[in-house]
């Protein structure tokens, strides 16, 4: 029976105006099973896992690489910090590439792809005999983690459907931090060189399980392959779901939408407003201020006396990983909106009381040093130090809760087919052209506002990025790709 059929049996059965509410939708979810489709997030998710990896892979391995006996590798402060901030630009220059792939040899093969230079890039960092192969392998692995930031949201959410988008899409970033956090693990065990190895293997992982895995339905469908985007469903839903019903609702929006990108689609309501949405929820997300405050927690630790450097970070990182779990789970049921809401008034409170205790610590200066004349036994410092731990966890799982997660899954959600690679590039490279500056240029911010004003600055960001969100970001939790797109270009009620 199909599902037109069976709502008509419905409605017949019952004969109330109730059944109505039971709309042609739900009756096909309730034949969904989930199972394959968990099986293909699960493994394109090995590629956040891996970026992640990379993320945190510096963390442990540049003191190492500092105190390197082969003065060809041994690191100078400055060299450290290009080492740590050139996978951004790698990254950025990654996001550019993987809107064109995604377009031109689809999700499917775009991560597959990245597969290559994450492997090749931690090889060349294991075997590097000079500087220059520490930043190729860098770069490779920034390159391909810009790549993965921008196919894999787009491959979950073209596979995923409404009841469960939020949670599958939400893993994307549980994975990233996961891997973020591995890193710090792994480090504490593990020389820089044999931490490069491990980060080869969930990339070779992901390769070999894609084999296994459809392309999405609706790349699919773009293309006109309907045959192979039925199987494609049949794999996602189950035997139960009459996938031809799915089949037709997106091939219909496909159609209204029309095939490719042109230039001139950024006049139209349904493409620029998304756009600007996507472009400004990766600017505030990087202007949170996350990637300063992550690369500052061992400061933090040391001036509350946790001597634990290493101890220090691994608490970060599963911090990370424990409210980004959380946020994955009720993502579905809370929404977008609130959780971004709750996060952005927890990161601007405790960016705030950061401000002020290096208001009351800093004492004039502006340079990392003031932890030196903490331990230099000027006493009430110890006790504030707790203050600056407490609210940095609280901006870390404040972060975890909604801007980490969420601008990347929003934006795999609210562009059109045809404009989904190019806008899923530009929101990719505003947000880690911005990682860039931020870890680049952070010093030269403390040293231009002071500690206290430069956390003061991050808090005002997040106070905007509540009233941003309140203002201009969609609610699309429960909505399909089309309705959520129709509701862009102004043609049907969200
Ligand atoms: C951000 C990264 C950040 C990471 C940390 C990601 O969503 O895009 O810049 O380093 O979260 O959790």
């Amino acid at each position: 029976m199909d599902i037109q059929d069976e709502r008509t049996r419905l409605l017949d059965a019952d004969g109330s105006e109730e059944s109505d509410v039971r709309s042609e939708q739900d009756i096909y979810l309730d034949k969904v099973w989930n199972g394959k489709l968990y099986l293909a997030a699960f493994v394109s998710v090995l590629g956040p896992l891996s970026f992640g990896f990379v993320l945190g892979y510096s963390s442990p391995a540049i003191p190492d690489l500092m105190a390197s006996p082969d003065p060809r590798l041994r690191l100078d402060p400055n060299q450290a910090s290009w080492f740590g901030s050139i996978v951004t630009i790698g990254a950025a220059v990654g996001g550019l590439l993987g809107g064109w792939l995604v377009e031109r040899i689809g999700r499917k093969l775009t991560l597959m792809f990245c597969s290559l230079p994450f492997v090749f890039g931690f090889a060349v960092i294991a075997s590097a005999q000079n500087l220059w192969m520490l930043y190729a392998g860098r770069a490779l692995t920034g390159l391909a983690s810009g790549v993965t930031s921008l196919v894999v949201p787009v491959y979950i959410s073209e596979m995923a459907h409404q009841r469960v988008r939020g949670t599958v899409g939400s893993c994307v970033q549980l994975m990233v931090v996961t891997g973020i956090c591995g890193a710090y693990v792994f480090g504490v065990f593990l020389p820089w060189r044999w931490l490069a190895v491990c980060g080869s293997l969930p990339p070779t992982l992901l390769v070999v399980g894609m084999c296994f895995m459809p392309e999405t339905p609706r790349y699919l469908l773009s293309r006109g392959r309907r045959r192979e985007a039925e199987e494609a469903l049949r794999f996602l839903r189950g035997p139960e779901a009459p996938v031809q019903w799915e089949c037709a609702r997106i091939e219909e929006a496909c159609d209204q939408q029309g095939a490719g990108f042109r230039v001139s689609d950024l006049r139209e309501a349904g493409v620029y407003k998304p756009l600007a949405i996507g472009v400004l929820l990766m600017f505030f997300q990087q202007a949170t201020g996350i990637n300063a405050i992550m690369f500052y927690a061992e400061n933090i630790f040391e001036d509350a006396h946790f001597d634990n450097r290493a101890l220090g970070t691994v608490i970060v990182g599963l911090t990370q990983v424990f409210f980004t779990g959380i946020a994955a789970v009720i993502m579905d049921r809370a929404g977008r909106k609130v959780l971004l809401c709750i996060s952005g008034v927890a990161m601007a409170i405790s960016a705030a009381v950061f401000g002020v205790f290096f208001h009351l610590t800093e004492g004039g200066h502006s340079g990392v040093e003031s932890k030196v004349e903490g331990s230099l036994g000027v006493e009430p410092q110890v006790d504030l130090a707790w203050l600056a731990l407490a609210s940095m966890g609280v901006f870390i799982a404040g972060f975890a809760l909604g801007w980490g997660p969420i601008p990347w899954l929003v934006m795999s959600e609210i562009f059109p087919s045809r404009v989904r690679g190019f806008a899923s590039a530009v929101c990719v490279l505003t947000n880690w052209g911005n990682a860039f500056l931020i870890t680049k240029f952070f010093q030269n911010l403390l040293d231009l506002l002071t500690k206290a004003g430069t956390f003061w600055l991050f808090a005002s960001m997040c106070a905007i990025n509540v009233v941003f969100t309140v203002v201009f970001v969609p609610e699309t939790k429960g909505k399909t790709l089309e309705q959520i797109q129709d509701k862009f270009r102004g043609t049907r009620a969200l």
